[in-house]
Protein backbone atom coordinates (compact mmCIF):
# COMPACT_ATOMS: atom_id res chain seq x y z
CA UNK A 1 0.00 0.00 0.00
CA UNK A 2 1.54 3.45 -0.98
CA UNK A 3 1.26 5.93 1.73
CA UNK A 4 1.14 9.75 1.62
CA UNK A 5 2.78 10.94 4.75
CA UNK A 6 -0.25 13.53 5.94
CA UNK A 7 -1.85 13.18 9.48
CA UNK A 8 -0.79 15.86 12.05
CA UNK A 9 1.50 17.90 9.51
CA UNK A 10 -1.64 19.95 8.40
CA UNK A 11 -2.39 22.84 8.63
CA UNK A 12 0.71 24.42 9.90
CA UNK A 13 1.22 26.64 13.04
CA UNK A 14 -0.26 29.24 10.94
CA UNK A 15 -3.27 27.54 9.47
CA UNK A 16 -2.30 26.64 6.25
CA UNK A 17 -2.76 23.78 4.13
CA UNK A 18 0.40 24.61 2.23
CA UNK A 19 -0.17 28.02 0.38
CA UNK A 20 -4.07 27.76 0.96
CA UNK A 21 -6.02 28.62 4.14
CA UNK A 22 -4.18 31.45 6.31
CA UNK A 23 -6.08 33.93 8.61
CA UNK A 24 -6.98 37.12 6.17
CA UNK A 25 -9.37 38.98 8.17
CA UNK A 26 -9.85 42.65 9.14
CA UNK A 27 -7.83 43.84 12.25
CA UNK A 28 -11.58 44.10 14.28
CA UNK A 29 -11.48 40.26 13.71
CA UNK A 30 -8.18 38.94 15.14
CA UNK A 31 -8.90 38.79 18.98
CA UNK A 32 -12.08 37.01 18.34
CA UNK A 33 -10.38 34.54 16.21
CA UNK A 34 -7.20 34.27 18.51
CA UNK A 35 -9.12 33.55 21.28
CA UNK A 36 -11.21 31.01 19.09
CA UNK A 37 -7.92 29.27 18.07
CA UNK A 38 -6.67 28.99 21.21
CA UNK A 39 -9.49 27.41 23.01
CA UNK A 40 -10.02 24.95 20.57
CA UNK A 41 -6.79 24.02 21.07
CA UNK A 42 -6.82 23.35 24.98
CA UNK A 43 -10.41 21.98 24.85
CA UNK A 44 -10.49 19.76 22.18
CA UNK A 45 -8.56 17.03 23.61
CA UNK A 46 -9.79 17.88 27.21
CA UNK A 47 -11.91 14.26 28.56
CA UNK A 48 -14.67 16.90 29.15
CA UNK A 49 -15.18 17.94 25.82
CA UNK A 50 -14.61 14.68 24.24
CA UNK A 51 -16.96 12.57 26.98
CA UNK A 52 -19.77 15.40 26.34
CA UNK A 53 -19.32 15.06 22.18
CA UNK A 54 -19.54 11.67 22.29
CA UNK A 55 -22.36 11.28 24.45
CA UNK A 56 -24.09 13.90 22.60
CA UNK A 57 -23.72 12.02 19.02
CA UNK A 58 -24.70 8.49 20.98
CA UNK A 59 -27.67 10.06 22.37
CA UNK A 60 -29.17 12.97 20.53
CA UNK A 61 -28.04 12.81 17.15
CA UNK A 62 -27.73 9.54 16.60
CA UNK A 63 -24.43 8.21 15.85
CA UNK A 64 -22.74 6.01 14.16
CA UNK A 65 -24.84 6.53 11.04
CA UNK A 66 -25.59 3.18 9.22
CA UNK A 67 -23.16 2.04 6.20
CA UNK A 68 -25.97 0.51 3.53
CA UNK A 69 -25.28 -1.75 0.93
CA UNK A 70 -27.15 -0.31 -1.85
CA UNK A 71 -28.04 -3.95 -3.18
CA UNK A 72 -29.96 -2.79 -6.63
CA UNK A 73 -27.41 -0.11 -7.49
CA UNK A 74 -24.46 -2.74 -7.12
CA UNK A 75 -26.51 -5.60 -9.51
CA UNK A 76 -26.98 -2.50 -11.88
CA UNK A 77 -23.98 -0.58 -11.89
CA UNK A 78 -21.45 -4.33 -11.54
CA UNK A 79 -19.29 -2.70 -8.27
CA UNK A 80 -20.27 -2.60 -4.58
CA UNK A 81 -22.18 0.36 -3.65
CA UNK A 82 -22.06 1.61 0.36
CA UNK A 83 -24.03 4.67 0.98
CA UNK A 84 -22.61 6.43 4.16
CA UNK A 85 -26.48 7.77 5.66
CA UNK A 86 -25.57 10.89 7.14
CA UNK A 87 -29.31 11.54 5.40
CA UNK A 88 -30.35 10.13 9.30
CA UNK A 89 -28.91 12.03 11.00
CA UNK A 90 -30.77 14.14 13.55
CA UNK A 91 -31.79 17.30 11.26
CA UNK A 92 -31.22 14.85 8.18
CA UNK A 93 -27.87 16.28 7.16
CA UNK A 94 -24.43 15.84 8.35
CA UNK A 95 -24.41 19.70 9.24
CA UNK A 96 -25.76 18.89 12.94
CA UNK A 97 -21.66 17.22 13.55
CA UNK A 98 -20.09 20.36 13.43
CA UNK A 99 -23.00 22.44 14.71
CA UNK A 100 -22.86 20.37 18.29
CA UNK A 101 -19.19 20.12 18.03
CA UNK A 102 -18.49 23.95 17.84
CA UNK A 103 -21.71 24.86 20.26
CA UNK A 104 -20.40 22.24 23.12
CA UNK A 105 -17.13 24.34 22.46
CA UNK A 106 -18.85 27.76 22.39
CA UNK A 107 -20.55 27.00 25.97
CA UNK A 108 -17.32 25.86 27.28
CA UNK A 109 -15.80 29.02 26.36
CA UNK A 110 -18.18 30.81 28.31
CA UNK A 111 -20.22 32.30 25.19
CA UNK A 112 -24.26 32.54 25.66
CA UNK A 113 -24.96 33.69 21.93
CA UNK A 114 -24.81 31.60 18.36
CA UNK A 115 -24.65 33.39 15.39
CA UNK A 116 -24.33 31.63 11.93
CA UNK A 117 -24.81 31.73 8.05
CA UNK A 118 -26.85 29.66 5.97
CA UNK A 119 -27.40 29.26 2.14
CA UNK A 120 -29.28 25.83 2.04
CA UNK A 121 -30.65 26.74 5.38
CA UNK A 122 -29.05 23.11 6.54
CA UNK A 123 -26.89 24.66 8.36
CA UNK A 124 -28.67 27.48 9.84
CA UNK A 125 -31.60 24.47 10.91
CA UNK A 126 -28.49 22.47 12.25
CA UNK A 127 -26.98 25.23 14.10
CA UNK A 128 -31.26 26.21 15.48
CA UNK A 129 -31.08 22.36 16.55
CA UNK A 130 -27.93 23.19 18.71
CA UNK A 131 -28.62 26.37 20.22
CA UNK A 132 -31.82 25.00 21.54
CA UNK A 133 -30.05 21.99 22.77
CA UNK A 134 -27.92 24.28 24.71
CA UNK A 135 -30.13 26.89 25.37
CA UNK A 136 -28.32 29.77 23.17
CA UNK A 137 -29.73 32.95 22.16
CA UNK A 138 -29.26 32.06 18.03
CA UNK A 139 -29.09 34.65 14.95
CA UNK A 140 -28.92 32.64 11.29
CA UNK A 141 -27.73 35.37 8.49
CA UNK A 142 -29.31 34.18 5.20
CA UNK A 143 -29.54 35.90 1.54
CA UNK A 144 -32.95 37.12 0.94
CA UNK A 145 -32.84 35.36 -1.91
CA UNK A 146 -31.96 31.92 -0.37
CA UNK A 147 -34.73 32.19 2.11
CA UNK A 148 -37.07 32.38 -0.62
CA UNK A 149 -36.10 29.55 -2.28
CA UNK A 150 -35.75 27.52 0.86
CA UNK A 151 -38.64 28.95 3.07
CA UNK A 152 -39.10 25.46 4.41
CA UNK A 153 -35.72 25.37 6.85
CA UNK A 154 -36.63 29.34 7.48
CA UNK A 155 -39.82 27.84 8.85
CA UNK A 156 -38.09 25.32 10.70
CA UNK A 157 -35.00 27.37 12.34
CA UNK A 158 -37.93 30.13 13.29
CA UNK A 159 -39.77 26.95 15.02
CA UNK A 160 -36.90 26.11 16.93
CA UNK A 161 -36.48 29.29 18.27
CA UNK A 162 -33.75 31.00 15.54
CA UNK A 163 -33.98 34.69 14.80
CA UNK A 164 -33.53 34.51 11.06
CA UNK A 165 -32.03 37.97 9.93
CA UNK A 166 -32.37 38.05 6.29
CA UNK A 167 -29.25 39.69 4.09
CA UNK A 168 -30.39 42.10 1.38
CA UNK A 169 -26.98 43.04 -0.45
CA UNK A 170 -25.12 41.85 -3.43
CA UNK A 171 -26.76 38.43 -5.00
CA UNK A 172 -28.74 37.96 -1.64
CA UNK A 173 -27.06 34.61 -0.99
CA UNK A 174 -24.95 32.68 0.81
CA UNK A 175 -21.48 34.67 -0.26
CA UNK A 176 -23.44 37.65 1.26
CA UNK A 177 -24.68 35.72 4.52
CA UNK A 178 -21.16 34.77 5.23
CA UNK A 179 -19.92 38.69 5.26
CA UNK A 180 -22.69 39.89 7.09
CA UNK A 181 -21.90 37.42 10.00
CA UNK A 182 -18.31 38.61 9.82
CA UNK A 183 -19.35 41.59 10.26
CA UNK A 184 -21.51 41.37 13.26
CA UNK A 185 -19.23 38.83 14.57
CA UNK A 186 -16.37 41.74 15.03
CA UNK A 187 -18.66 43.56 17.10
CA UNK A 188 -20.02 40.78 19.50
CA UNK A 189 -17.35 38.08 19.65
CA UNK A 190 -17.20 38.85 23.88
CA UNK A 191 -20.36 36.95 23.85
CA UNK A 192 -21.20 35.95 20.68
CA UNK A 193 -19.62 32.60 18.99
CA UNK A 194 -19.98 32.23 14.95
CA UNK A 195 -20.63 28.91 13.86
CA UNK A 196 -19.33 28.52 10.38
CA UNK A 197 -20.96 25.97 8.41
CA UNK A 198 -18.11 24.20 6.48
CA UNK A 199 -14.26 23.96 6.12
CA UNK A 200 -13.95 27.39 4.78
CA UNK A 201 -13.49 30.82 6.75
CA UNK A 202 -10.04 31.56 8.44
CA UNK A 203 -7.72 29.29 10.51
CA UNK A 204 -9.19 27.47 12.87
CA UNK A 205 -12.09 26.83 11.23
CA UNK A 206 -11.21 24.53 8.43
CA UNK A 207 -8.83 22.03 10.83
CA UNK A 208 -11.84 22.63 13.53
CA UNK A 209 -14.92 21.80 11.14
CA UNK A 210 -12.67 18.92 9.46
CA UNK A 211 -12.46 17.65 13.10
CA UNK A 212 -16.07 17.40 13.66
CA UNK A 213 -16.91 15.97 10.50
CA UNK A 214 -13.93 13.46 10.75
CA UNK A 215 -16.40 10.80 12.53
CA UNK A 216 -17.77 9.98 9.35
CA UNK A 217 -14.77 8.78 7.47
CA UNK A 218 -13.63 7.23 11.27
CA UNK A 219 -16.93 5.12 10.74
CA UNK A 220 -16.96 4.02 7.22
CA UNK A 221 -13.62 2.46 7.87
CA UNK A 222 -14.74 1.19 11.14
CA UNK A 223 -17.89 -0.19 9.39
CA UNK A 224 -16.22 -1.73 6.45
CA UNK A 225 -13.80 -3.29 8.38
CA UNK A 226 -16.00 -5.35 10.76
CA UNK A 227 -17.46 -6.58 7.02
CA UNK A 228 -13.78 -7.13 5.84
CA UNK A 229 -13.68 -4.60 2.95
CA UNK A 230 -11.17 -2.53 1.93
CA UNK A 231 -12.58 0.53 -0.30
CA UNK A 232 -11.07 1.40 -3.80
CA UNK A 233 -12.92 5.04 -3.79
CA UNK A 234 -14.95 7.39 -1.21
CA UNK A 235 -16.71 9.63 -3.46
CA UNK A 236 -18.69 13.50 -1.67
CA UNK A 237 -20.12 16.35 -2.99
CA UNK A 238 -18.21 19.44 -2.37
CA UNK A 239 -20.03 22.54 -1.69
CA UNK A 240 -17.51 24.50 1.47
CA UNK A 241 -16.28 20.88 1.48
CA UNK A 242 -16.89 19.52 5.06
CA UNK A 243 -19.02 16.29 4.35
CA UNK A 244 -16.13 15.30 1.42
CA UNK A 245 -13.03 16.48 4.01
CA UNK A 246 -15.31 14.45 6.97
CA UNK A 247 -15.42 11.44 4.53
CA UNK A 248 -12.06 11.54 3.36
CA UNK A 249 -9.76 12.68 6.40
CA UNK A 250 -9.40 9.18 7.65
CA UNK A 251 -8.27 8.04 4.13
CA UNK A 252 -6.05 10.30 2.71
CA UNK A 253 -2.65 8.77 4.02
CA UNK A 254 -3.87 5.37 1.82
CA UNK A 255 -3.48 5.92 -1.70
CA UNK A 256 -5.07 3.33 -3.34
CA UNK A 257 -8.51 4.53 -1.97
CA UNK A 258 -9.20 7.42 -4.46
CA UNK A 259 -10.80 10.12 -3.11
CA UNK A 260 -13.76 12.20 -5.53
CA UNK A 261 -14.59 15.28 -4.67
CA UNK A 262 -17.49 16.12 -6.78
CA UNK A 263 -19.05 19.78 -7.70
CA UNK A 264 -21.74 21.51 -8.75
CA UNK A 265 -21.52 21.59 -12.95
CA UNK A 266 -24.84 23.58 -12.62
CA UNK A 267 -26.58 23.97 -16.72
CA UNK A 268 -23.10 23.24 -17.95
CA UNK A 269 -19.13 24.20 -17.55
CA UNK A 270 -19.45 26.08 -20.50
CA UNK A 271 -22.60 28.10 -20.05
CA UNK A 272 -20.88 29.48 -16.98
CA UNK A 273 -23.22 28.76 -14.69
CA UNK A 274 -21.66 26.57 -12.02
CA UNK A 275 -19.87 26.04 -8.72
CA UNK A 276 -16.96 24.43 -9.81
CA UNK A 277 -14.09 26.25 -7.78
CA UNK A 278 -11.88 23.47 -7.40
CA UNK A 279 -12.77 22.50 -11.20
CA UNK A 280 -12.51 26.14 -13.36
CA UNK A 281 -11.86 28.37 -10.36
CA UNK A 282 -8.58 30.43 -9.80
CA UNK A 283 -6.80 31.13 -6.92
CA UNK A 284 -7.82 34.21 -4.65
CA UNK A 285 -8.90 35.13 -0.85
CA UNK A 286 -12.21 34.88 -0.11
CA UNK A 287 -14.02 35.02 3.42
CA UNK A 288 -10.51 34.98 5.50
CA UNK A 289 -8.82 31.93 3.16
CA UNK A 290 -6.69 31.82 0.16
CA UNK A 291 -8.72 29.32 -1.95
CA UNK A 292 -9.50 28.29 -5.42
CA UNK A 293 -12.42 30.39 -6.24
CA UNK A 294 -14.35 31.80 -9.19
CA UNK A 295 -13.46 35.26 -9.62
CA UNK A 296 -13.81 38.48 -12.22
CA UNK A 297 -10.87 39.66 -13.87
CA UNK A 298 -10.72 42.10 -10.49
CA UNK A 299 -10.64 39.89 -8.02
CA UNK A 300 -14.25 40.03 -6.90
CA UNK A 301 -16.17 36.68 -6.34
CA UNK A 302 -18.19 35.96 -9.10
CA UNK A 303 -21.53 34.84 -8.62
CA UNK A 304 -22.14 30.71 -8.32
CA UNK A 305 -24.94 28.65 -9.81
CA UNK A 306 -26.43 25.27 -9.05
CA UNK A 307 -30.23 23.73 -8.36
CA UNK A 308 -28.64 22.89 -5.85
CA UNK A 309 -28.39 25.50 -2.82
CA UNK A 310 -25.77 23.86 -0.65
CA UNK A 311 -23.07 23.61 -3.42
CA UNK A 312 -24.05 26.98 -4.66
CA UNK A 313 -20.65 28.47 -3.39
CA UNK A 314 -18.09 30.36 -5.14
CA UNK A 315 -15.40 29.18 -2.77
CA UNK A 316 -14.19 26.24 -1.59
CA UNK A 317 -12.27 24.95 1.70
CA UNK A 318 -8.34 25.60 1.61
CA UNK A 319 -7.75 21.85 2.86
CA UNK A 320 -9.32 20.29 -0.53
CA UNK A 321 -7.49 23.17 -2.61
CA UNK A 322 -4.31 21.87 -1.22
CA UNK A 323 -5.09 17.50 -1.48
CA UNK A 324 -6.38 18.55 -5.31
CA UNK A 325 -2.72 20.03 -5.95
CA UNK A 326 -1.30 17.32 -4.55
CA UNK A 327 -2.90 14.94 -6.77
CA UNK A 328 -4.21 13.13 -3.97
CA UNK A 329 -8.10 13.84 -5.28
CA UNK A 330 -10.33 13.09 -8.49
CA UNK A 331 -12.32 15.88 -9.16
CA UNK A 332 -15.79 15.35 -10.74
CA UNK A 333 -18.30 17.75 -11.96
CA UNK A 334 -22.21 16.74 -12.70
CA UNK A 335 -24.92 19.19 -14.13
CA UNK A 336 -28.23 19.96 -12.56
CA UNK A 337 -29.64 17.62 -14.84
CA UNK A 338 -27.44 14.63 -13.92
CA UNK A 339 -28.00 14.85 -9.95
CA UNK A 340 -31.68 14.68 -10.96
CA UNK A 341 -31.52 11.42 -12.68
CA UNK A 342 -29.63 10.12 -9.62
CA UNK A 343 -32.14 11.43 -7.43
CA UNK A 344 -35.12 9.64 -9.27
CA UNK A 345 -32.84 6.64 -9.68
CA UNK A 346 -31.99 6.02 -6.07
CA UNK A 347 -35.50 6.73 -4.66
CA UNK A 348 -37.08 4.16 -7.38
CA UNK A 349 -34.46 1.45 -6.96
CA UNK A 350 -33.48 1.61 -3.25
CA UNK A 351 -36.28 3.48 -1.19
CA UNK A 352 -34.05 6.65 -0.22
CA UNK A 353 -34.07 9.81 -1.30
CA UNK A 354 -30.97 11.94 -1.23
CA UNK A 355 -30.45 15.57 -0.65
CA UNK A 356 -30.01 16.95 -4.66
CA UNK A 357 -26.24 18.08 -2.58
CA UNK A 358 -25.88 14.24 -2.16
CA UNK A 359 -27.09 13.31 -5.67
CA UNK A 360 -24.39 15.06 -7.06
CA UNK A 361 -21.89 12.44 -5.76
CA UNK A 362 -24.55 9.90 -6.75
CA UNK A 363 -24.40 10.92 -10.18
CA UNK A 364 -20.76 10.73 -10.35
CA UNK A 365 -20.40 7.36 -8.46
CA UNK A 366 -23.13 6.49 -11.63
CA UNK A 367 -20.98 7.85 -14.75
CA UNK A 368 -17.57 6.17 -13.07
CA UNK A 369 -19.29 3.19 -13.25
CA UNK A 370 -20.76 3.63 -16.96
CA UNK A 371 -17.12 4.85 -17.96
CA UNK A 372 -16.05 1.67 -16.50
CA UNK A 373 -13.77 3.77 -14.02
CA UNK A 374 -15.31 2.00 -10.92
CA UNK A 375 -14.31 -1.51 -9.53
CA UNK A 376 -14.47 -3.33 -5.82
CA UNK A 377 -16.32 -1.24 -3.84
CA UNK A 378 -17.65 2.52 -3.40
CA UNK A 379 -18.74 4.31 -0.51
CA UNK A 380 -20.82 7.60 -1.51
CA UNK A 381 -21.65 9.76 0.87
CA UNK A 382 -25.08 10.43 1.41
CA UNK A 383 -24.94 13.79 3.27
CA UNK A 384 -28.30 14.85 3.37
CA UNK A 385 -31.86 13.78 2.98
CA UNK A 386 -33.96 15.42 0.15
CA UNK A 387 -37.27 16.03 2.13
CA UNK A 388 -35.94 19.81 1.93
CA UNK A 389 -35.59 19.87 -1.69
CA UNK A 390 -39.30 18.28 -2.41
CA UNK A 391 -40.17 21.83 -3.91
CA UNK A 392 -37.47 22.36 -6.63
CA UNK A 393 -37.69 18.60 -7.32
CA UNK A 394 -41.01 18.34 -8.17
CA UNK A 395 -41.12 21.60 -10.02
CA UNK A 396 -38.10 20.31 -12.04
CA UNK A 397 -40.31 17.00 -12.57
CA UNK A 398 -43.26 18.59 -13.27
CA UNK A 399 -45.21 15.83 -10.96
CA UNK A 400 -47.24 17.96 -8.82
CA UNK A 401 -50.60 18.20 -9.60
CA UNK A 402 -50.91 15.28 -12.61
CA UNK A 403 -49.09 12.51 -9.89
CA UNK A 404 -47.61 10.95 -13.36
CA UNK A 405 -44.20 9.46 -12.83
CA UNK A 406 -41.93 10.01 -15.29
CA UNK A 407 -39.53 6.92 -16.46
C1 LIG B 1 -27.10 17.91 2.49
C2 LIG B 1 -25.93 18.77 2.17
N1 LIG B 1 -24.84 18.21 1.58
C3 LIG B 1 -23.77 18.94 1.26
C4 LIG B 1 -23.72 20.30 1.51
C5 LIG B 1 -22.50 21.07 1.11
O1 LIG B 1 -21.73 21.48 2.18
P1 LIG B 1 -20.31 20.89 2.47
O2 LIG B 1 -19.54 20.93 1.21
O3 LIG B 1 -19.75 21.76 3.52
O4 LIG B 1 -20.48 19.48 2.95
C6 LIG B 1 -24.81 20.94 2.14
C7 LIG B 1 -24.79 22.36 2.43
O5 LIG B 1 -25.73 22.95 2.91
C8 LIG B 1 -25.93 20.15 2.48
O6 LIG B 1 -27.02 20.69 3.06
Amino acid sequence: MTRFEYHGKYPDSKGKFGRFGGTYVPETLVPAITELANKYIELKDSTEFIDTLQEIREHYTGRPTPLTHARGASEDLGCQVFLKREDLLHGGAHKLNNTMGQALLAKMMGKHKLIAETGAGQHGFATAIAGAYFNMETKVFMGKVDMVRQAYNVARMRLLGAEVVPVTLGSQTLKEAVSAALRYWSAHSNDTHYLIGSVMGPHPYPMMVRDFQRVIGKEIKAQLSKRKITPNAIIACVGGGSNAMGAFYDFIEDKSVELHAVEAAGRGENSGEHALALNAGTEGILHGAREFLLQDDYGNPRESYSISAGLDYPGVGPELCFLAECGRLKLGKITDEEALEAFKYLSKREGIMPALESSHALAHAFKLAREDKASGTIVVNLSGHGGKDLDIILDKLDLENNGDHDE
